[in-house]
C-alpha cells in the first residue's frame, strides 16, 4: 500500500496566503499543513508517500525533504504544468505499483485510513471513494450511491440547488494499479470530469465509503482556513490535536493571553495586550494594548500599540501599524504594511 498526496494546485481561493506559500504547506497551527495528511497515513501504517506537485515545488521539498523527521519516504513528482487531478496520478506512475491512496492536498479530517483500507478489500473494489456530509454540496464533487454502497452517479460542482444529495467527494480515494491504464499519458485528465464518469460507463467496480462521524474540512477559502485553526483550538478535530500550543515566548504579566490561544518560540507580548482564541506564528510581537482575537497571524509580523485584530488571517513579516483596526474577512499578504489607524471594515 502508498500514496499519492495531490498538491499541485494553485490555491487561488487563498491567495493573497498562497502567493509565497503554496497551499499543501500552509501552517495549520504553526505546521505545514501537509504533515496532517502524512500523519493520517502514517497511522494507517502506509509510509510510501509520493507528493505530486506544480505550483512552487521547491519551496515543499525544501520543506518536508526526504520524510524522515516524520517517520515516513517521501518522493517527489512535478509537473511542467499541471495536468489535472488524474493526469497528475498518471504522471506519478512510474512510482505507482501497488493499490495506493489517494488525497487531495487540502483536506483537514480525522478519518481511520485503516476501515478504508479494510472496506475497499473486502468489496474487491478497483476504486473506493470517501464520502462526507456538506450542507452545500455544489462546491465540491456530488456522489450518489445505491444500498449497497456502490457509486451510481459523480457530478462535480452541480448548479447551487441541484445536488441530488449532500453527499460529497471527501478527496480520498483508494485506487487499483489497474485505474493507471483508463488514464492517458501525457494529457491533463481529471478525476472529477473524466475519470470517474469512466470507472461508471465501463461498470467498473466503483465503492463509496461513509466513514462513521469525521471531522471533514477543505481548507482551501480564508474562511475555512479560519475555521480549520478555531475548530483545532476548540480540540472538535477528533483525534487530531494541537502539537505546541506555546513556544518560548516573552509575555508582560500584565498581557491577557487565554488558554486556547497557540503562541510559537520567539513571539512578544508586552503589557496590556490581549491574545484570545488565535495563533501567533514564530516571532511575532503584539505591542502595548494591542488585541489579536480570533485570528491566525504568521511569523514576523508586528502588531502595533492599540491596533486591533479580530477574526482576520494577516500574512509573515506584515506591520499593522498603531491603532489599526483589522475586521472580520480581513485576509492581509506578506509584508503588507499598514498605517497607523487603517481601518479594514468588517464587524469589530
Ligand atoms: N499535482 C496536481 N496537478 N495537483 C492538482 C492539480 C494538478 O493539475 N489540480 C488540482 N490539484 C490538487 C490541489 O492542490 C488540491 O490539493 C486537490 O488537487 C484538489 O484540487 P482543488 O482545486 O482544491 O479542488 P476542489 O476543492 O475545488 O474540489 C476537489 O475537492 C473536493 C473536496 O475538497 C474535488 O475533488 C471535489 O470533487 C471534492 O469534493
Ligand atoms: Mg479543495
Amino acid at each position: 500500500m502508498q500514496a499519492l498526496i495531490l498538491a499541485g494546485g494553485k490555491g487561488t481561493r487563498l491567495r493573497p496566503l498562497t502567493v509565497y506559500t503554496p497551499k499543501p504547506v500552509v501552517p495549520i497551527c504553526n505546521r505545514p499543513f501537509l504533515l496532517y495528511q502524512i500523519e493520517t497515513l502514517r497511522a494507517a501504517g502506509i509510509k510510501d508517500i509520493t507528493l505530486s506537485l506544480s505550483y512552487q515545488p521547491l519551496k515543499i521539498e525544501q520543506l518536508l525533504g526526504d520524510g524522515s523527521d516524520f517517520g515516513v519516504r517521501l518522493k517527489y513528482t512535478t509537473e511542467p504544468q499541471p495536468m489535472g487531478t488524474a493526469g497528475a496520478y498518471k504522471f506519478a506512475a512510474e512510482h505507482i505499483s501497488e493499490p495506493t491512496v489517494v488525497f487531495n492536498g487540502d483536506v483537514l479530517t480525522d478519518l481511520n485510513l485503516k476501515r478504508v483500507l479494510a472496506e475497499h478489500k473486502r468489496n474487491g473494489a478497483a476504486a473506493t471513494i470517501v464520502l462526507t456530509p456538506v450542507e452545500n454540496p455544489s462546491a465540491f464533487g456530488v456522489v450518489e450511491t445505491d444500498a449497497g454502497g456502490r457509486v451510481l452517479r459523480f457530478t462535480e460542482k452541480p448548479a447551487p440547488g441541484e445536488a441530488p444529495t449532500n453527499n460529497i467527494n471527501a478527496g480520498t480515494y483508494v485506487l487499483e494499479p489497474g485505474v493507471l491504464d483508463l488514464i492517458p499519458e501525457g494529457e491533463s485528465y481529471s478525476f472529477e470530469y473524466q475519470l470517474f464518469p469512466d470507472l461508471l460507463k465501463r461498470g467498473e467496480k466503483f465503492y463509496a465509503h461513509v466513514p462513521e462521524k469525521t471531522y471533514w474540512l477543505d481548507i482551501g477559502t480564508p474562511a475555512r482556513y479560519l475555521q480549520a485553526h478555531h475548530d483545532l483550538l476548540a480540540g472538535v478535530v477528533g483525534h487530531i490535536r494541537v502539537e505546541k500550543r506555546r513556544g518560548e515566548f516573552d509575555a508582560a504579566t500584565a498581557a491577557e493571553i487565554d488558554d486556547r490561544s497557540v503562541i510559537a518560540d520567539g513571539c512578544t507580548i508586552k503589557p496590556g495586550a490581549q491574545v484570545i482564541n488565535s495563533v501567533l506564528g514564530e516571532g511575532v510581537h503584539v505591542e502595548e494594548k494591542a488585541r489579536v482575537e480570533n485570528s491566525v497571524v504568521w511569523a514576523h509580523t508586528r502588531v502595533n500599540a492599540g491596533a486591533h485584530v479580530s477574526s482576520a488571517i494577516v500574512g509573515r513579516s506584515c506591520y499593522v501599524g498603531r491603532s489599526a483596526q483589522i475586521g472580520a474577512g480581513a485576509v492581509l499578504g506578506d509584508k503588507t504594511s499598514l498605517t497607523d489607524y487603517t481601518q479594514t471594515g468588517g464587524a469589530l
